[in-house]
């Protein structure tokens, strides 16, 4: 088992390797951030959805960073439908980014059920292979350690699926988290808590911490995939593709990642100065670059 692990880990820094020699010579694979705006939520879903699936047909063992919120349900959904269709995901394993500190798990909003209830289930994944942060361990220093260790022992992710929150945060990196930083405990904004009071029967019942995946360990994720809808995210997106680099908007980490496509609807696109060039840029793909 160990044999097989080490194989698969070599294999990809190989392929790590191979893709960044020929993204160096050719300019394949490192690229500006691909910004997609299509008309409504539904179609950032499934535009998202078939981006994953497209890559879960070429390589079955993909590993997924998971997001919760609203954002990425509707690719979830989608995911879902097409496994019905005959997408084979047996073998696709899953990390979430975030987890609430001191939730049980049989909380139905502890990220440990929403991702049970809105991914493992409806995907039919192998729960053996989806993993959730421990915002329980005693230690939670030593269980972001063990986090870390076994992403990476899995051979690090494929595709991070990101939303954002209203200030800008991705997982429960809130403003200010550094670029460099790890699996950790962090304290949740006040603006995040009170954003998250929706889905608990009042304020106070907001954890005030969390375990988050660091902005350095997303970074290392081979493909970050950003879906935002609705015109409450229109600021935080703005700022984090068109803003500066700059810890205060999180989500600006995705300016250095070389293979970062962030999908929105028109809403959550309406403050972006360049839009029409995004949208000239994606109606003149060259085909062998599509994914729809
Ligand atoms: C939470 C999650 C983030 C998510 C954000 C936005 O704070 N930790 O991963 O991106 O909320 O949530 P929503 O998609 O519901 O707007």
């Amino acid at each position: 088992m160990g044999g097989v692990r080490q194989r698969r880990v070599l294999l990809r820094i190989l392929s790590d390797i191979t893709a960044s020699v020929r993204g160096r010579f050719t300019s394949v694979g490192w690229r500006l951030v691909e910004i997609v705006i299509l008309p409504t939520a539904a179609e950032v879903g499934r535009a998202a959805a078939a981006k994953i699936a497209h890559r879960i047909a070429r390589h079955p063992e993909t590993v997924l960073g998971l997001a919760t919120g609203s954002s990425p349900l509707a690719i979830y959904a989608e995911l879902a439908a097409r496994r019905e269709a005959g997408l084979d995901v047996g073998r696709v394993s899953g990390f979430a980014l975030d987890e609430y500190v001191g939730l049980p798990t049989s909380h139905p909003q502890s990220y440990a059920s929403v991702i049970r209830t809105t991914v493992t289930e409806p995907l039919g994944l192998d729960p053996a292979r989806v993993h959730v942060p421990d915002g329980l361990a005693d230690d939670i220093e030593a269980a972001c350690a063990a986090y870390e260790a076994a992403i990476a022992d899995a051979g690090g992710v494929d595709v991070q699926i990101l939303g954002i929150g209203a200030n800008g945060h991705i997982g429960f990196n809130e403003p200010t988290s550094s670029f460099q930083s790890r699996t950790r405990i962090k304290t949740l904004a006040p603006r995040t808590r009170q954003d998250n009071a929706r889905f608990f029967d009042s304020l106070d019942e907001v954890p005030t911490h969390c375990v988050t995946q660091g902005l350095g360990t997303i970074l290392e994720a081979r493909e970050l995939l950003l879906v935002a809808q609705g015109e409450a995210k229109a600021d935080a997106v703005a700022a984090a593709v068109e803003g500066p680099f700059a810890s205060v908007v999180p989500a600006s980490v995705l300016q250095w990642h070389r293979s970062a496509t962030v999908i929105l609807d028109e809403a959550a696109a309406s403050k972006l100065r360049l839009a029409e060039y995004y949208r000239y840029t994606y109606e003149h793909k060259p085909p062998f670059q599509r994914w729809d």
